[in-house]
């Protein structure tokens, strides 16, 4: 018997084990075509299929009408933060980013790079991006609006998204799409690397409103153009054909085992409630996000001293919790709570730092 454990990393992170169990089941021949999904070619009926249904499956989890395109791209959600402005960026109109840290930060790095009009127009920096800024402004001359929907390595989240403005919105949301259910509506396009919520590393969900496709030039290389994905169903070059059915299979889990995105945002709920409750109910650990920006997929939090930090790792890897260091431009100590962590996960992680607290404290 393989010995899993609680699996806390912030991305790639847990999958739900059925996933990883059936993945194992159709590894050696998938679906009767006796070679596994790694070998068949991406332009087979059974590869279609898998895609089409992944396709079909985040159109229905997220309630998109026919005016939205899903599209599957490589290069992470880092190659967003330069495809975004690229093609999305109106001559003559500026690029409104809100700065809520690290990732917000690379996005407005890219599209300044690009040489576009950046206008930082609100930002928690100046507190260490502990929290969602309340004011945006919503300018009418913008290309866009966008924002980072939930910040991995601070530990903070969106509750309601701003606007709707004159501009689309845009949302990096890698690290929350598929925790909860939103009015996807005022945006104009929507990314996120697939290695937390969604499936294994190596693919983005690109989420674009058919008439932001009108505004991408025609000069941009072949690879770096929505059009290029919309046109050919994602299908222009061959595509990570094992990434894309492991997200089928989650996004499968998240509509038919869970029972949809109202469920998932119930059982998030309860998973973050249970440590926040937990972290305000003592004085040991200290939360570091401000409480009304919160975050329910990350939940950062500090020890009375860093040098405790060390023993606390050991123990809890120890204890079978694994992934729990802040990320190294931080520190601290983060628990990334995704929609396959169990709750289970979260109360053994409570208990842990009960336990811990108790020596220490
Ligand atoms: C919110 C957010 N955006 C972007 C990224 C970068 O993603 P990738 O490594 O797929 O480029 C991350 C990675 O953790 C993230 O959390």
């Amino acid at each position: 018997m393989t010995q899993r454990v609680f699996n806390f990393n912030p991305g790639p992170a847990a999958l739900p084990l059925v996933v990883l169990e059936q993945v194992k089941v159709e590894m050696l021949d998938f679906q009767g075509s006796g070679m596994s999904v790694l070998e068949i070619s991406h332009r087979s009926k059974s590869f279609e299929n898998v895609l089409e249904s992944a396709i079909q499956r985040v159109r229905r989890l997220l309630g998109l009408d026919d005016s939205y395109e899903v599209l599957f791209i490589q290069g992470g959600a880092s190659l967003q933060f330069s495809m975004v402005p690229m093609n999305l960026a109106v001559a003559g109109k500026p690029v409104d980013y809100v700065n809520t840290g690290t990732w917000s930060t690379r996005a407005i790095k890219e599209a300044r790079a690009l040489g576009k009009e950046v206008r930082v127009v609100a930002t928690s920096q100046e507190m260490e991006f502990t929290f969602i800024p309340e004011k945006v402004p919503l300018n009418q001359d913008a290309s866009y609006l966008h924002i980072t929907s939930n910040n991995t390595i601070r530990g903070t989240q969106w509750r309601s998204f701003p606007g709707p403005g004159a501009a689309p919105l845009i949302s990096d949301m890698s690290s929350d799409i598929f925790s909860r259910r939103f009015d996807p509506r005022p945006f104009g396009l929507i990314y996120a690397g697939a290695q937390k919520n969604i499936g294994p590393a190596g693919v983005t969900l690109v989420i674009i409103r058919r008439d932001m496709l009108e505004r991408v030039p025609k000069e941009l290389p072949t690879m770096l153009k929505y059009t290029t994905y919309s046109e050919n169903k994602s299908l222009y070059n061959t595509p990570p054909c094992f990434c894309i059915y492991v997200c089928e299979l989650v996004l499968k889990w998240i509509e038919q085992t869970v029972g949809g995105l109202d469920l998932m945002e119930k059982i998030n709920d309860e998973k973050a409630g249970m440590l926040y409750d937990f972290i305000d109910g003592q004085d040991f650990y200290r939360g570091t996000a401000r409480p009304d920006s919160r975050s329910r997929m990350n939940v950062t939090f500090l020890l009375p001293e860093a040098e405790l930090e060390k023993e606390f790792l050991a123990g809890a890897v120890e204890a079978g919790l694994s992934g729990l260091k802040g990320h190294r431009s931080v520190g601290g100590l983060r628990t990334s709570i995704y929609n396959a962590v169990t709750l289970e996960a979260v109360r053994a992680l409570v208990d842990y730092m009960k336990y811990f607290a108790a020596k220490h404290g």
